[in-house]
Order: structure tokens, then C-alpha cells, then sequence
């Protein structure tokens, strides 16, 4: 286990540690971070004695570096004024709704940018300080993107690791973003540059083509670099596709305890054991279709092709972002929808919609996900989705549906999943029509199918193979970093 010694081979740095700072009046507590990075760096952390560089998610506070769960925590504190310009603003009101198509307007402004590049430097100076001479240093996510070129101009003895965990948008709107020459030049500080899916680092690549005129062929990007005497010497940069997975083994071992078996069984029954349950899944978020696949359930019941009785829709939407003006106005429209069908559909003692706004712990959720007929993935744009993926991994008994929007990064392998387009509410409601009445002998096929490419591509081979990649990208010969599988 990592102690507290100065430097690592390894070096994580991601916005959120994997847990967060929650205080209530004088007390404090850690609590796991929301998200899909920590569940998906979790393993790799355990399997090397690494050091884990982020926010502690609470502003105004500064904390000493901690030993968590095998990985050795180094706090870097926000002031009020960086969350809200920083984290709420440039990341998630001008990056993400940007990164996800533009499914809501970009806001931007300079101070907020002025507040990225800002924190960047701090997050790059906290990696610095903890990396060994040559680690291996592996950044995390939009929130972070200036981070590789920052510790490249520090410690050009370092190989360095990107990965977006969310979409890269084609060149038409990343071109509007006033600071997008800065953004591709600060990825381009790495060695390795991960994405979801190949059309992202596609993206990526024409980007870097048409800002800067580097040279891309296939996954290779050559970058000139100044020498200290002035000469010019080409970079070899690798951007590519490594989509992000789940711990597979992990939901399977839960989904087989009689603890979750039987309460899967409990919930069907506190449902009022209807004979079709639905069940979505998301962080409240404008990029989770959520208010479409509400619409397209909402007009079945309408139209009478599902009843009411037999028929219901679970929403688990955790809270996310709230202080953000567009999550809120978010709520407020899917808080009005889930009341609207409700009141129009209901039956005393029935419920067409049982809306949660709350997070619930993993055992939870794997006891939900078995329960569930039906699973309803209709994000509009989605990196990857590790919903979809923790569904089909619970579903040890080969049961259940899956529909999946061809907009989450998901779907480029889970191709036996029922694939739809969300903006089609006709092509939805089919889709959620065929689930419902599916085969058996259908639903296992294809759930098989599913199955079998989850427990192949789980998230050890997601990070040994962003790994492997790194490691041979260093020219210098980077340390050997255990592959989760290897501890
Ligand atoms: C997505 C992002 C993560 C982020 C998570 C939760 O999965 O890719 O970087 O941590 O959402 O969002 P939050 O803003 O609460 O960190």
C-alpha cells in the first residue's frame, strides 16, 4: 500500500479524488464521488502503489495528502469563486454542453476560462510535485485538458496519459469555442490521447489538422517541438479510441448474493408486481434523454398500447450539477413531465412514473437493474454510458432488454442491445414496444451476446490497454505499471 513517502511512479490526476469531502455542520465525512471515472480508475489504483491527484469537492478547504483504498490522495483545494467559475462555468456550462453536441447553449465567458487555466496550472504543479523522475502520469477528463501541456513544459521527463471520458465534437462546433487552439495544444502535451469511441479521436485529429496543420495519419499525430538549442524535432503523439468499461466481475458477484436476489424480489413486490417494470438510470442531465423516453412511455399509455396496471416506469436520476442553471431548469421540466404523466395515468395505488431524485449504493442498484424488465438508455449523446453496461453485467440470468440510444459510445459494442434514435418518439415507442414483447429464447440470445462482449472488454481491459499503449509511447522506458490483473 502507498505510504506516505514523496514521489510515485503512478500519478492519477482527475477534477474529483475518488471520494469527497461532505460536512455537515462540524462533522465531517469521505464519501464516494458520483460519476463513472472513479468506478472505472478504482482497480488500477488498487493494483499500483500510485498517487491519485484531484478535488476534494468541497470549497474553500485544504486538506493534508491520505491513505484511501490502496491509493494515496492528494487534495487540490478551490476557492467559491474556482467551483463556480472553474468547475460550474467552464467545465459544465461551456465545455460539456459544447463536448455533447450543443444539446444546450454553451455559455462563454473569459473569466471563466481565465479560472481554467488557472486551476490547470494548479492541478499540473500538484502532479508535478508527487511524480518520480520518468512516471507514468495519467490525466482524466475535460476538466483537465490543458494539464498535459503544462507538465510537459515542467517535466519533460514524464510520459504522460490523457483520457476524455465525454464526447469530441466534430470540428463545425468545436470550431466555435474562442479557446480552441489553447484546448488542442494543451492535449497535445501527451503522449497517449484516449477517446470513447474511433469518430471522437476522428474528430480530434481533424481538429489538430485544421488548428495547427500537423500532420494526422490514422491514430499518429507528429507534433514539432523546440529543442533547448532552437532546433525543431517532430513528437510522435497517438490519439485513439479505448472504450471505458465496468467492473464486471464485481456486479456478476453481487447480482449472485441472496441478499440482492431477494431484494430484487422485494422490489418487484413493493412496485405492486407489475408485470412490465422500465427502468432508467442517469445523473439528472440534459444529455441523458431522460424527458424523451418519459414522453415515448407517457403516449404508450396513452395510445393503450401499455396499461397503466401491469406497466411501470422506475426513473433513478441522482442529483447532479444543481447549482447550474441549466440542470436546474432541467428538474423542473422532468419534475413537471413525471407529475404531468402521473396525474394523467395513474390509478390510485398505481403509479406510472416512481421518480427518484436520490443515489442509491451499488447493491441497490444491481437488485434494480434484476428487477427491471426493461432497461431504457436514451441518452442523446453519451461518451460511453456505463449504465448500459452495468445492466447487461447484473444480468447474470440472461434476462431483460436493453435499449440503447445509438448516440451513447455503448452502442458502438453493444450491438445486440435494441439500438434506437431518441429524437424518433415513434421509433422509440416501437423499440419499447418489441422489448415488452420479446421471446424468451430473443431476450437470451441477445442478452448472451451482450454479456459476452462486457466480461471480454471489463475495465482491466480497459486500462491495461491504455497502458500498454502509454508504456510504449515513452521513449525513455516508463516504469512497469501493474495492470489491475496482475495484483
Ligand atoms: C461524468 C464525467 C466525470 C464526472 C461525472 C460526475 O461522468 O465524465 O468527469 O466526474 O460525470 O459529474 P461531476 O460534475 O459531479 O463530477
Amino acid at each position: 500500500m502507498a505510504t506516505p513517502q514523496n514521489t510515485f511512479g503512478f500519478v492519477v490526476v482527475s477534477n474529483r479524488l475518488p471520494v469527497d469531502r461532505v460536512e455537515h455542520g462540524g462533522d465531517g465525512q469521505w464519501q464516494r464521488s458520483p460519476g463513472g471515472l472513479v468506478t472505472a480508475l478504482e482497480p488500477v489504483m488498487q493494483a499500483n502503489d500510485g498517487a491519485w491527484v484531484g478535488w476534494p469537492g468541497i470549497a474553500d478547504r485544504e486538506f493534508e495528502p491520505f491513505e484511501n483504498d490502496g491509493a494515496w490522495l492528494v487534495p487540490v483545494p478551490l476557492s467559491e469563486d474556482e467551483v463556480a467559475d472553474y468547475y460550474e462555468g467552464f467545465s459544465n456550462d461551456t465545455l460539456w454542453p459544447l463536448y455533447h453536441d450543443v444539446i444546450a447553449q454553451p455559455s462563454y465567458h473569459r473569466e471563466w476560462w481565465e479560472a481554467y487555466v488557472r486551476v490547470n496550472q494548479r492541478f499540473a504543479d500538484a502532479a508535478a510535485k508527487v511524480a518520480d523522475e520518468k512516471a507514468l502520469v495519467w490525466v482524466q477528463d475535460y476538466q483537465l485538458q490543458l494539464v498535459p501541456a503544462m507538465l510537459r513544459e515542467q517535466r519533460p521527463d514524464l510520459t504522460i496519459g490523457f483520457f476524455n471520458h465525454i464526447p469530441f465534437p466534430a470540428y463545425g462546433i468545436y470550431s466555435q469555442l474562442p479557446w480552441r487552439k489553447q484546448i488542442v495544444a494543451g492535449l497535445l502535451g501527451a503522449d497517449v490521447i484516449g477517446f470513447q469511441r474511433a469518430a471522437d479521436a476522428g474528430n480530434f485529429a481533424r481538429a489538430v489538422r485544421r488548428l495547427f496543420g500537423y500532420s494526422a495519419k490514422g491514430t499518429h499525430l507528429e507534433v514539432p517541438e523546440t529543442r533547448p538549442d532552437g532546433s525543431t524535432e517532430m513528437r510522435h503523439v497517438v490519439a485513439r479510441h479505448f472504450p471505458i468499461s465496468i467492473d464486471v466481475a464485481g456486479y456478476e458477484e453481487l447480482a449472485r448474493t441472496a441478499e440482492v436476489q431477494a431484494r430484487a424480489a422485494e422490489i418487484r413486490r413493493e412496485l405492486g408486481d407489475p408485470a412490465i417494470i422500465m427502468l432508467g438510470v442517469d445523473r439528472l442531465d440534459y444529455t441523458k434523454g431522460i424527458g424523451h423516453r418519459m414522453k415515448a412511455f407517457g403516449e404508450l399509455l396513452a395510445d393503450g398500447r401499455l396499461d397503466v396496471e401491469s406497466s411501470m416506469l422506475v426513473q433513478v436520476a441522482s442529483p447532479s450539477r444543481e447549482r447550474v442553471e441549466t440542470y436546474k431548469t432541467l428538474r423542473d421540466e422532468i419534475e413537471l413531465t413525471v407529475g404531468r404523466i402521473n396525474g394523467d395515468y395513474g390509478h390510485i395505488g398505481h403509479q406510472a412514473i416512481n421518480y427518484l431524485h436520490q443515489s442509491y449504493p451499488r447493491d441497490e442498484m444491481v437488485a434494480l437493474f434484476l428487477a427491471a424488465d426493461v432497461m431504457l438508455v436514451t441518452a442523446l449523446r453519451d461518451g460511453m454510458n456505463l449504465v448500459a453496461k452495468e445492466y447487461v453485467a447484473s444480468r447474470i440470468d440472461e434476462g431483460g432488454v436493453l435499449v440503447l440510444s445509438e448516440f451513447a459510445g455503448a452502442a458502438d459494442e453493444l450491438k445486440s442491445a435494441l439500438l434506437i434514435n431518441p429524437h424518433d418518439i415513434e421509433g422509440l415507442k416501437d423499440a419499447m414496444m418489441t422489448a415488452v414483447s420479446m421471446t424468451k429464447k430473443e431476450r437470451q440470445t441477445r442478452m448472451r451476446s451482450l454479456r459476452k462482449r462486457v466480461r471480454e472488454h471489463d475495465v482491466e481491459f480497459w486500462s491495461a490497454s491504455f497502458l500498454d499503449v502509454l508504456r510504449k509511447a515513452s521513449p525513455a522506458g516508463a516504469p512497469d505499471v501493474a495492470d489491475p490483473g496482475d495484483a
